[in-house]
Parts: C-alpha cells; sequence; structure tokens
C-alpha cells in the first residue's frame, strides 16, 4: 500500500500539492478561487506564482479537480493544486482520490495541509488515497512496469503537528486495507475461489491481528447440524460449501453485533440458468461475505470494544446431476422450510441458515446482513445506490447516516406489509421467490422469516448494485468497490463511542 506520513518539515520537495477552494460569493473581478493558508510556509515566489497559475487554468477549487503545473528547471518541480470545495471529509476523501490519479508519475508528493485542519480531514484524503491506488492483481501477476505505471511510493502530509492526527490516520489505514482485502475476495475469478479457498483467505488474515478466531464448517458438519439451505445451494458444485465464523471478542464489549454476508463464490443461477450477460460477473456474488469478514478484521485492527461475529456461509450455485431443483422443499438451520421457486433465488437460501443460526445461537443484540441479492436492487435505484431495510426507524437511521459519512450510498425501502402474503406455499412455510411483488422487497421480508426475537434489531442490506463499478471513479476502481466495509466500520466504530 501507498505509504502515507505525517511529516512536520519537509526538505528536498519533488511535487507539492497546494489546497485551493473556491470564494463563495466573490465578487466580479475578485479571485473565485484562492490558496488555502497551509501549516508549511510556502515561498513567495510560488504564492505569486499559484495567484497568477489559478485565473488562467479556470479551477473551480471543487473537491476532485487537480491542476498539475510542470516547473522543469525549479524546485519544487512539480506544483498540484489541489481542490478542496467544502473542506468537509468527503471533499478530502475526493481530493484525495484526485491527488492520485493526477499523481501517478510522482515518486512521491508532498501535501501542504491547511492550518488547523480537522482529523477528519486527514482520515477523508488518508482513505481517498488508499483507495483509489487499489489496482487488483492475481496472485501470480508482476505489478505493472514500463511507461505509464504509476510510479507514486509516498505522499507527505505536511502539518504543524503530527499528535492530533495519529488516530484518524491510523482508522484510515484499517478502513482502506479492510475495503482493499473485500476488494481483492471479490475480485478474484471463481476458478481459485472456492468456497473452502475464501474459508482459507479469512483464516490467514485473521492469523494477522490478535483476538480474532476462525471457525469453518463443512458439508459433514453442516448436514449434522442441519444448514439444509446452504448443503442444497452448494449440492451442484464439485466444492463444497463452508460456513465460516470469524469473531471478535474484546474484555470491554457492551454489544455483541452479528453480521451476515451472502457468500455465494459463483452463481450460475443454478437448474433456473442465468442468461449469459447475466452470469458473466457472478463471482462477485460474495462481496456480502467479503465485507462483513473484511469488516470483522478491520474492527479488530482498531481494537474497536464491541463483540463481533460475522458468519460467511459460502456456497457454489452450480448446475448439475447433483443440483437442487426448482421446486425442492428445503429445511434450514432451526427447522423452517422453504418452497425453493427459483434455484437463482439462491442467496436468501444461505443466508436464511446463517440468520437463525446467529439468532438461536449467538445471542446477538443486533443482526446486519449483506447480500448482492437482487438485481431488482439496480432498478430500483441504479448502480451506486444500495437498498436497506429495517424495522426500527433508529437502527435504519443510524445506519443510512453511518453510510453517508463513509462515502457509500444507501436508500431505505419499506418492508411492505400488503406483499407477506406472497411469501405463502401450499407445501412449505415459505416460497424462496414469490413472482409476484417487488424483488429486492420480496427477497427482505423473505428474510425477516428468519430474525426471531431480533426481528426489531435487524438490518438488511441488498448491495448488489453498489458491490461493482464499472470504471474508476472517485475513490472507487474498476471491479469490486468493497462495499459496506467502510459504512460498517463506521457504524461500529460509533457503538463503541455510543456505549
Ligand atoms: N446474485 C443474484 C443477484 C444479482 C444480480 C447480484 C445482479 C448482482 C448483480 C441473485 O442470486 C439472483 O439471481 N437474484 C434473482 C432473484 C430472483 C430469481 C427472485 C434476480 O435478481 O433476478
Ligand atoms: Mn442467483
Ligand atoms: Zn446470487
Amino acid at each position: 500500500m501507498l505509504a502515507i506520513r505525517l511529516v512536520v518539515d519537509p526538505d528536498g520537495i519533488d511535487a507539492l500539492a497546494l489546497p485551493v477552494r473556491p470564494v463563495e460569493g466573490a465578487a466580479d473581478g475578485e479571485p473565485q478561487v484562492v490558496p488555502v493558508e497551509t501549516g508549511l510556509a510556502v515561498p513567495t515566489e510560488i504564492v505569486t506564482e499559484v495567484d497568477a497559475l489559478l485565473p488562467q487554468v479556470e479551477h473551480t477549487g471543487a473537491a476532485g479537480v487537480v491542476y498539475r503545473s510542470i516547473r522543469p528547471v525549479q524546485t519544487p518541480s512539480r506544483l498540484l493544486l489541489v481542490g478542496i470545495g467544502t473542506g468537509d471529509e468527503a471533499a478530502w476523501r475526493a481530493a484525495g482520490a484526485a491527488v492520485y490519479r493526477a499523481g501517478t508519475r510522482e515518486s512521491s508528493i508532498t501535501i501542504a495541509m491547511p492550518a488547523d485542519v480537522e482529523p477528519a480531514a486527514v482520515r477523508g484524503l488518508a482513505e481517498g488515497l488508499w483507495l483509489a491506488s487499489y489496482r487488483f492483481r492475481m496472485p501470480d501477476q508482476p505489478a505493472p512496469t514500463g511507461d505509464g505505471a504509476p510510479v507514486l511510493g509516498e505522499v507527505l502530509l505536511a502539518v504543524t503537528d503530527p499528535a492530533p492526527y495519529e488516530a484518524a490516520l491510523a482508522i484510515a489505514r484499517a478502513t482502506a486495507e479492510a475495503t482493499r482485502f473485500a476488494r481483492d475476495l471479490t475480485n478474484t475469478p471463481s476458478s481459485l475461489k472456492s468456497p473452502q479457498w475464501f474459508a482459507e483467505q479469512v483464516a490467514a488474515a485473521a492469523a494477522h491481528h490478535e483476538g480474532l478466531t476462525v471457525g469453518v464448517r463443512e458439508p459433514e458438519q453442516l448436514a449434522a447440524e442441519g444448514f439444509g439451505g446452504i448443503l442444497a445451494v452448494g449440492s451442484g458444485s464439485a466444492r463444497g460449501p463452508r460456513l465460516v465464523e470469524i469473531s471478535w471478542r474484546p474484555a470491554n464489549a457492551q454489544t455483541h453485533v452479528v453480521l451476515v454476508g451472502k457468500g455465494i463464490t459463483f452463481d450460475t443461477g443454478g437448474i433456473s440458468i442465468k442468461p449469459r450477460e447475466a452470469m458473466k460477473l457472478m463471482r462477485k456474488d460474495m462481496g456480502g461475505a467479503a465485507a462483513v469478514v473484511a469488516a470483522t478484521i478491520g474492527a479488530a485492527a482498531l481494537r474497536l470494544p464491541v463483540q463481533i461475529t460475522a458468519l460467511a456461509p459460502l456456497a457454489e450455485n452450480m448446475v448439475s446431476g447433483s443440483a437442487f431443483r426448482p421446486g425442492d422443499v428445503i429445511r434450514h438451520y432451526g427447522g423452517l422450510t422453504s418452497e425453493t421457486t427459483n434455484s437463482d433465488a439462491e442467496g436468501r437460501l444461505v443466508l436464511a441458515d446463517a440468520m437463525a443460526y446467529a439468532v438461536d445461537r449467538l445471542a446477538p443484540d443486533l443482526l446486519i446482513d449483506l447480500a448482492t441479492l437482487t438485481g431488482a436492487n439496480a432498478v430500483a435505484l441504479g448502480k451506486r445506490t444500495a437498498a436497506l431495510y429495517s424495522d426500527s426507524d433508529e437502527l435504519a437511521e443510524a445506519v443510512l447516516a453511518a453510510t453517508t459519512e463513509a462515502g457509500e450510498k444507501a436508500w431505505r425501502l419499506p418492508l411492505a406489509a400488503d406483499y407477506v402474503e406472497y411469501l405463502g406455499s401450499e407445501l412449505a412455510d415459505l416460497y424462496s421467490a414469490p413472482t409476484q411483488g417487488a424483488g429486492s422487497v420480496l427477497a427482505a421480508l423473505y428474510l425477516r422469516e428468519f430474525t426471531g426475537k431480533l426481528r426489531d434489531r435487524w438490518v438488511h442490506i441488498d448491495m448488489s448494485a453498489p458491490s461493482w463499478a464499472e470504471g474508476d471513479a472517485g475513490e472507487l476502481t474498476k471491479g469490486a468497490t468493497g462495499w459496506g466495509v467502510r459504512t460498517l466500520l463506521r457504524y461500529l466504530g460509533q457503538l463503541s463511542e455510543a456505549g
């Protein structure tokens, strides 16, 4: 990962980044954008040069805009004029991503931070830099070299005193590392990414942090304990399903949060097979599982005083002679049964087992599940916004607020009472995929049946849409976004402060 360090007196600066901001209500003839006063003393000749440059380059000062000026025979030899817009955390996050994209050809960039800048700005800036600089590589793939390859190795943040910013930088680091881990898991092709492989990656990553325990249930044990949903979905694959349980149990915890994430390592749709175009990216169908395990590891890295258990029910939904069939009735952990109307509605079947298990055996105070559950998420809300469901206004609002602060987007949709009847089956307790009603809402209503006494302490997030980015944009990079890691860490961090 790119090195980001707080420094007081940088010397030998090669590329100097100076923040600039728009001037609100500036009169005609007055500058519309001005340099921000920095902790680092900027030499007068540079101040003069910047004042001359700003109007000419038509910099707006908006966050995300960076102008790069080359000064071949002077020091520093590059100036980056970095728009910071409103100067809030989100603006600094956008600025961080933009500095990375404008500065990949520099080996080192020094950013002169505004005098008395808030720690949140450092958090945003660092997250923007670390997330935008992510690139997925196959385990055996060398780093790119040659013309055009990024060479940026370090970013120095020049401040008058590092002390107030150390904690913000550490939070940003843990958040970015966890998000990058989730992206790695999600981007990995399914030829490599079997349920077993996923479980091994979690165990290996958890081993870097003291206090995390990882348990993995294999098919025999899943059968012995009655995890019929996970077994049914996994039955068509030569690579058996798993249930990963990772827990963080700090001594000072007041609250126990259970996180459940959908972990379909590839979704063909099963016998209700998907069309070609809809199937080609289905290696991403474990983005929920990736987010919950990565957030738990991130919480351990930050030593958050909240007890967390993450459950990742993992299965590969394949087409074969041993696959489960549309119309089969399966028995979930705890005894509820589903008539599996469509084998492509597999995510809810594995989540149902894991949620019922959580409620029955883990006695959580809160249950949050994340899943790439329905194409309907994108139909309703477009490609960047997750759908959030909860019967608790308070919980929904708290998680939505965390989402916004973290720089992720979600919108609450209703657990519509008038659709509940569509779940009724003549052969089982529930239809897994009724054909009436709204797809994402129906999936949420189905899952609610497995929340037992946690019905009012449950949040479900359908993050099918924002789990993937079609191209680089701000702090997102093409491919897996790691959606949910930032939201969960933000929310868990706030819970630990409150309680
Ligand atoms: N994994 C898919 C949902 C999905 C679609 C995720 C697009 C990401 C992008 C899920 O298992 C699925 O196939 N859902 C069905 C549900 C239907 C059969 C009730 C869907 O959305 O069509
Ligand atoms: Mn499916
Ligand atoms: Zn799926």
